[in-house]
């Protein structure tokens, strides 16, 4: 149970404030909490530790904070801005750069930032923030400048990248401070951003650069927020529906009935057309509405936060009904469970249409945030059918003290799509694909805190992961995430470096049965080439069974190639047999008996390791992989070993004695004795350098005995 149910109430004002606070994030939590049953380990089925060959990596020697990217598919290129340089590199190769520019900061510069208490080797750089395409194809930069953003235009062209030193001033566009979370968006030339206004990062706001509006300073607009994304959505024919969108989290005014500030997420909205008030809210926005985003997690006692959004819009569908996936990390670390929660346009769009409003009212000797009663001025606050200049004072008035909307955003489904345990997600992309029986299937790459990708399809109401690839050699985290619809590639920034990968790596299964249960969208089996293929790159028919992970489709499998092994007597044999899936299990078997794990026997994670291997051991081996899928097991032989004591018998390792080996013992002290003699035979005569090479021969030697360790064909 959660601790304020425990908690005693002393006073009338107290059992309020809880009930307030609990009726906004602790009934339906809990109340979901009992139905729910998500698996919280979410294991993916695969996973694929670091390798150079898992995605085409940029990395220039010096330069760090890879973390802006602008697809500019027109040029097949993909921009990205660093710490004090902008590369233009090649969309279907991201390891060849086309071009680059640098843009460092002045000495001066250096120098002022350092006298205002900046750390000048990190803080006193220029570090890219925004990089938007312009209608004219030149591109909008703005760099934090040593504490100072400044603004530039950009164009790629006879191959080089050029930045025209404009030096426009980038206060309010970009942040000041590299590390301060920011949003960005340019709509029709028009730079909205939400940043920093001012040198101490205390003035956040959300801005429109011209005609320039921007939001209050108010704890009631916004309250210490950090700021995550901005989305716009098109103009309609009513058109009442060009909106611009603000994904933030902040510290709730409303919920001051705890000790500690709780901090929850936010959606906010403005119109795009909105000039300002004329005398009320000049050059504010008057369009500015906020509402809670809830995104419920099993067992969390605090509101998650938002930390990434991704806008996916059905192009066979109208835009009211485009989603917003949506990253969510814990508040406290006490938990590290991560969630992907899904919205939609048209339930946020309802909140602020039809939602009541949060007004304050005096409560004793204090005031409290209530559902707002009393009549809603007309027209209504937020929406966007008037001329801002000419709304009435009164619904100018309402809205400068009631941004908050009472009515909070629920996920679709009421729960996460996908809720894990581990390193936090940072990013999400999404991508639909049609699969082999028709059906289009959405499919989730997050990027995570330790430079891993996840890839995941919800089907039907269950998670699957099909797999986990580390990107980046050392764990660090995932700073932005792009998909390219032209080349079908991801593109993935990090401090170290910018990485490319398709969204499929079909080649990673060998196996029919392999590729079927990966249940991978956009891989098929093909079975005149024995290949597991992309769907995108054949004619042919595939098997293929996303749903249900049908293998009973494939083929019977090829015999495995039966491998050869001996070992000595007492030695120990590794016989190599990787798993392809988590989700399998392997058991072994020697001459059809099942192998059991003993201190002799261990099942080892990539194999089977037999220690002090006696003439028992000897026979066929095999390694079989079990794997559930939906309501079927399937087996299939992954490796075959003939297992033979080797003809020659050794010295066994002086641990155990038994009377058969006690005429060996003498033989061997014998030969010691003599060794001994031998060698300081030659001592005397000067023949031998001192003992301790000696003991380094002794030492090769021992290792000799027991070294069988046998990589394997695998
Ligand atoms: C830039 O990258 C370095 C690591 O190379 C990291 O320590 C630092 O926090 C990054 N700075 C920003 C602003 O991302």
């Amino acid at each position: 149970m959660s601790g304020t149910a425990q908690l005693k109430l002393s006073s009338h004002k107290e059992a309020m404030y809880l009930l307030l606070c609990m009726s906004v994030f602790w009934f339906l939590p809990l109340a979901l909490m009992l139905v729910d049953d998500t698996p919280l380990e979410c294991v993916p089925r695969r996973y694929v530790p670091y390798h150079s060959n898992n995605a085409r990596l940029f990395h220039e020697e010096g330069v760090s904070n890879y973390s802006v990217m602008l697809l500019r598919e027109d040029l097949q290129l993909l921009l990205v801005g660093a710490r004090e340089a902008l590369y233009a590199l090649d969309l279907d190769d991201v390891s060849k750069m086309r071009a680059s520019v640098k843009w460092e900061v002045t000495e001066k510069q250096n120098d002022d930032c350092q006298n205002k208490g900046r750390d000048p080797e990190t803080e006193c750089k220029n570090y890219i923030k925004i990089l938007h395409l312009m209608k004219d194809n030149r591109m909008y930069v703005c760099g934090t400048n040593a504490f100072d953003p400044e603004c530039d235009y950009m164009s790629y062209s006879n191959g080089k990248l050029t930045l025209e030193k404009a030096a426009e001033d980038g206060k309010g566009k970009c942040p000041f401070n590299p590390l301060q979370r920011y949003a960005s968006i340019m709509v029709d030339d028009n730079l909205y951003s939400a940043t920093s206004m001012n040198f101490l990062g205390s003035e956040l706001a959300l801005r429109r650069s011209s005609p320039p509006i921007r939001t209050e300073i108010k704890t009631s607009w916004l309250n210490e927020p950090n700021f995550v994304s901005l989305a716009q959505m098109p103009e309609s024919d009513e058109g009442d529906d060009d909106k611009v969108y603000l994904f933030f989290s902040e510290t709730a005014v409303e919920y001051d009935c705890y000790k500690k500030p709780v901090v929850v997420s936010r959606v906010a909205r403005v119109c795009k057309g909105d000039m300002g008030g004329r005398r009320t809210l000049q050059r504010k926005w008057t369009s500015f509405l906020k509402a809670g985003l809830e995104c419920p997690v099993l067992g969390s006692q605090l509101p998650n936060i938002i930390q990434n959004t991704y806008r996916w819009c059905d192009p066979e569908k109208h835009w009211e009904d485009c989603l917003f996936y949506t990253i969510f990390t814990p508040q406290s670390d006490t938990s590290d469970l991560s969630a992907v929660c899904v919205y939609s346009l048209s339930d946020i769009n309802r909140v602020f249409a039809e939602g009541q409003f949060k007004t304050l009212v005096p409560l004793e000797t204090s005031f409290i945030w209530v559902a707002y009663s009393g009549e809603v001025p007309d027209p209504r606050p937020g929406s966007c059918q008037t001329q801002s200049l000419d709304l009435p004072d009164q619904t100018l008035h309402f809205i400068k003290d009631r941004p908050l909307m009472d009515d909070i955003i629920h996920p679709i489904g009421e729960k996460p799509v996908l809720e894990r345990r581990g390193a936090a997600f940072t990013c999400i992309v999404v991508n639909q694909v049609q699969a082999a029986d028709g059906h289009k299937y959405r499919v989730m790459f997050i990027g995570m805190e330790d430079g891993t990708l996840l890839k995941a399809v919800n089907y039907d109401g269950e998670m699957f992961i099909i797999e986990q690839v580390q990107l980046f050699q050392s764990p660090e985290s995932v700073k932005v995430l792009r998909f390219s619809d032209v080349t079908g590639q991801l593109y993935a920034g990090s401090d170290y470096g910018a990485v490319q990968v398709p969204v499929a790596t079909c080649g990673r299964s060998s196996s029919c049965m392999d590729c079927v249960l990966a249940r991978d969208p956009y891989c098929g089996w093909d079975t005149d080439a024995g290949s597991c293929v992309a769907l995108s790159s054949t004619q042919r028919q595939l098997i293929q069974s996303v749903k249900e992970g049908d293998a009973s489709l494939c083929p019977p499998a090829d015999s495995v190639e039966v491998g050869n092994r001996s070992f000595l007597p007492g030695g120990s044999v590794k016989l190599l047999c990787p798993s392809p899936s988590n989700l399998g299990t392997t058991t072994w078997e020697q001459d059809g008996q099942r192998v059991n794990s003993s201190v002799r026997h261990q099942l080892l994670q990539d194999g089977l390791l037999i220690l002090n291997a006696s003439d028992s051991d000897s026979g066929r081996y095999r390694c079989l992989s079990v794997e559930h899928s939906k309501s079927h097991k399937y087996t299939a032989t992954l490796a075959e070993y003939q297992l033979s004591l080797k003809g020659e018998p050794r010295l066994p390792q002086a641990q155990k004695e038994s009377t058969s080996t006690v005429g060996l013992h003498i033989v061997i002290g014998l030969l010691v004795v003599s060794l001994v003699a031998l060698l300081a035979w030659n001592f005397y005569n000067g023949h031998l350098p001192p003992p301790w090479s000696c003991s380094k021969m002794l030492r090769g030697k021992s290792y000799d005995s027991n070294g069988q360790e046998d990589p394997g064909p695998l």
